[in-house]
């Protein structure tokens, strides 16, 4: 679905991509339909003249990047990239303000967020919540996504080549949402941003730069993990701390 106020080029491309450009009601009623008995025009006056000469011009790059945004979300729910697709009710693009500060990378999505279309909803994601309370951070104002959009039957983990598939995605999430500071929770997530090969336990503890971004990223483990090792939670906490200084040096 797209928005209104595109540019005869903004539409094209939309159309292009297969997305459809949604009319509104009124610019496709008859005009018998839609006619009303004119209001009597308002005098000009120079207040009037001075009101419309301050109104904010129209920000084309503002809409670009919604536009952008729109786009790369209709590419996630009709991805058919890798055969994941076969088996999700539907993917799951991520949620939260594409202007958010703090930007959370999970592992997929399960069989709750399959069913919803959120990420971190089922029992994981109530912890993941209270993570993010604990640094004085709620849901609503930090960018959720995973790092591969749908779900691998049975919860196992995610293949290479799904990574690889979702891997733009990702990308591009990353770049418009630009975030002060990104948390990788789990190994998979972790794995993928920072392009290693390497445990859990050796990528934590320390702040990283995501290749290639001057964006810090920090790791710290899933939240699953954290409920099936409470005793976890002292060290993820030393985790979210630096999450909670890294906001702080950046605002
Ligand atoms: N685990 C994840 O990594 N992501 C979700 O969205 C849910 C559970």
């Amino acid at each position: 679905m797209a928005e209104q106020g595109l540019s005869a080029q903004q539409r094209a491309y939309l159309e292009a991509m297969g997305i459809d450009v949604l009319v509104s009601r009124e610019a496709a009623a008859p005009v018998a339909e839609v006619a009303v008995t004119p209001e009597p025009a308002a005098p000009i006056t120079e207040a009037t003249v001075t009101a419309e000469a301050t109104l904010p011009a129209p920000e084309p790059a503002a809409a670009d990047t919604e536009l952008r945004w729109q786009v790369l979300r209709q590419a996630v729910a009709r991805c058919t990239q890798c055969r994941l697709h076969e088996t999700r009710t539907q993917s799951v693009f991520g949620v939260g303000p594409r202007d958010a500060r703090l930007m959370v990378i999970g592992e997929a999505p399960g069989a709750e967020e399959d069913r919803t279309g959120e990420p971190f909803v089922g029992r994981a994601g109530h912890m993941l919540d209270a993570m993010l309370r604990a640094i004085g951070c709620d849901r609503d104002t930090v960018f959720i996504a995973n790092t591969i959009k749908c779900r691998p039957p049975g919860n196992r983990d995610p293949r290479v080549d799904e990574v690889t598939a979702c891997n733009d995605y990702l990308e591009q999430q990353l770049t418009a949402v630009a975030p002060d500071v990104v948390i990788a929770v789990g190994r998979i997530a972790a794995q993928r941003l920072l392009q290693v090969d390497m445990p859990l336990g050796r990528m934590r503890g320390k702040t990283h730069q995501l290749p290639d971004r001057d964006v810090p990223l920090v790791v710290t483990y899933h939240p699953a993990y954290l409920l099936r090792e409470p005793a976890q939670k002292a060290r993820a906490w030393e985790d979210l701390k630096r999450v909670r200084a890294l906001l702080e040096s950046a605002s």
